[in-house]
């Protein structure tokens, strides 16, 4: 007979989900003449017709600040040679350091801040945001969707060491 604990443990909790595995993205918004952006490992498929995300973005985050008053987010899908690129996004915050002076990048949908070398981008309308704890969930419709540089997808276990540039 099972004789574990029922109790609902942060730290185990955390040991669970720290050894899974699962792609990183870099979300891009803009909005009033702002531009953000941030490394972000909480995103799922939720819908496939119609195609549609979920992305999770923290509550401290300039880039979830940024994005209340957007209606676009640009989630890019990063490959294992955007290295440099997810570390200037998750290492550093936007409220320190422009990110985009820092990395190429061009004009895309909403002018918002498409960057270049990564697997490829959707641009999506934010259908719906949902209070999730320290994070809002953003509901994300894929108006359009971009396959660009080939290469195997960058995954947490890569990145995990990384120290956030804004604390969680
Ligand atoms: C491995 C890793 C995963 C992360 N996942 C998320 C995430 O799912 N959602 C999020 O909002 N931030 C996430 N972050 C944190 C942001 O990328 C980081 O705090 C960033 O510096 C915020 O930048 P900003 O303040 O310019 O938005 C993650 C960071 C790392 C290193």
């Amino acid at each position: 007979m099972w004789q574990g604990n029922y109790m609902c443990n942060e730290e185990n909790f955390h040991a669970l989900v720290s050894d899974l595995d699962y792609p990183m993205f870099i979300v891009v918004t803009a909005s009033r003449g702002e531009r953000a952006g941030c490394l972000v490992g909480f995103v799922t498929q939720a819908s496939i017709v119609p195609p549609r995300l979920v992305v999770m973005l923290s509550k401290l985050n300039r880039t979830c600040h940024v994005a209340q008053s957007s209606d676009t987010l640009i989630v890019h899908f990063l490959s294992n040679g955007n290295l440099d690129l997810a570390t200037l996004f998750g290492h550093r915050t936007g409220d320190e350091v422009d990110k985009f002076v820092h990395c190429e990048w061009v004009t895309g949908p909403k002018d918002i801040p498409v960057l270049v070398g990564t697997r490829g981008w959707i641009a999506g309308r934010i259908l719906d945001r949902f209070d999730a704890g320290d994070h809002i969930g953003h509901l994300v419709e894929v108006d359009e969707a971009h396959v660009e540089v080939p290469g195997s997808p960058l995954t947490y276990q890569t990145v995990r060491g990384m120290e956030a540039g804004h604390p969680e």
